[in-house]
């Protein structure tokens, strides 16, 4: 199957519980961490009038950064027309207007010079031909426009991040032996209608890369960009995301206090401090996991 078709059958099925899987929200917590993220890029903020997320799924990074302000009209894009639908639904939920499109990241159904800010979270690493979509990034910002992309897993910590998994999910098992796997273990895909089985057991084949900072530099500049930068951030704090969200998922709904989120969102942050004021000023930019990148269409 084409890979963009497994995109969308993947990322149409996953839309239902695609919140849940990343406990995503769309209040403090969650705007907080947007508007960190943001603020990382462009440092001081600022208000960009015409704004589109490419890659949006159901909204968590746009509808964040509109709630922290930084944003006014708004469009969003994905190719899976289920994110793109829950994305506007969620934006009407929280009484914010966006406009949707169904549109691969490669050919943007936009005019050229269209947006102030194109941003995306989680999304490059989905895309078969990074230059096309670079490109039509460009394309569609207004000259001086800025491009924001956070979310982006690094080639060494993705490789960490795949270790931490495994022993996430030894820790659960060993859990499971202990209070009776049906108390606590989540029906796995095997449960699952044969149709949505094969849209489940598509997920090893949506990520198609991870990324070395400064590669995604070079290419950011080949395709005309001025002003870039990459930064990166989280190494123990991604550690421990990972460990939690892989013994999140594998649990069942319901196991877990409902302070939990916030509980785990606390930890996270206190990780994420001693990575930020600590580890970042001893350890190469390529060991940490997430990687943003920021870059300006040029001014004519
Ligand atoms: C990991 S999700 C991230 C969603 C959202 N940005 C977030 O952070 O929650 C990746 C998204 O990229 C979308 N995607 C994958 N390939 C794409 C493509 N070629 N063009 C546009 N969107 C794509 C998927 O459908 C999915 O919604």
């Amino acid at each position: 199957m084409d890979v963009k078709q497994q995109q969308v059958i993947y990322h149409d099925w996953e839309s239902a519980h695609y919140e849940q899987k990343w406990a995503i929200s769309f209040d403090q917590r969650c705007i907080e961490y947007v508007r960190g993220r943001f603020l990382r890029a462009v440092p001081g903020g600022g208000h960009f009038e015409k704004v589109v997320e490419v890659g949006c799924g159901t909204g968590f990074f746009l509808l964040n950064l509109a709630q922290a302000g930084f944003v006014g009209e708004l469009h969003c894009t994905d190719i899976a027309s289920k994110m793109v639908a829950r994305c506007v639904e969620n934006g009407r939920t929280l009484g914010i207007d966006v406009h949707g499109s169904v549109a691969d990241a490669e050919r943007l159904p936009y005019p050229d010079a269209t947006f102030d800010l194109l941003v995306g979270h989680a999304v490059l690493h989905h895309l078969p031909d990074l230059d096309a979509a670079l490109s039509e990034f460009r394309r569609v910002l207004k000259p001086g426009g800025r491009l924001v992309i956070a979310g982006e897993p690094t080639y060494l910590g993705d490789r960490v991040a795949n270790r931490v998994k495994q022993a996430a999910r030894v820790g659960v098992k060993l859990l499971a032996v202990v209070a009776g796997a049906g108390a606590v273990l989540a029906t796995d895909h095997a449960d699952l209608a044969a149709e949505e089985h094969r849209a489940a057991s598509l997920e090893p084949h949506v990520d198609l890369h991870t990324f070395r900072p400064q590669d995604i530099e070079v290419l950011a500049r080949s395709v005309g960009f001025a002003d870039v930068t990459t930064l990166t951030e989280e190494l123990t704090a991604n550690w421990f995301g990972w460990a939690t969200r892989t013994a999140e998922a594998m649990l069942k709904p319901g196991i877990l206090p409902d302070r939990y989120p916030w509980l785990a969102y606390r930890t996270w942050q206190t990780l994420f401090a001693f990575d930020d004021q600590v580890l970042r000023r001893v350890l190469p930019k390529d060991v940490f996991y997430n990687c943003i990148l920021t870059a300006a269409a040029p001014a004519d």
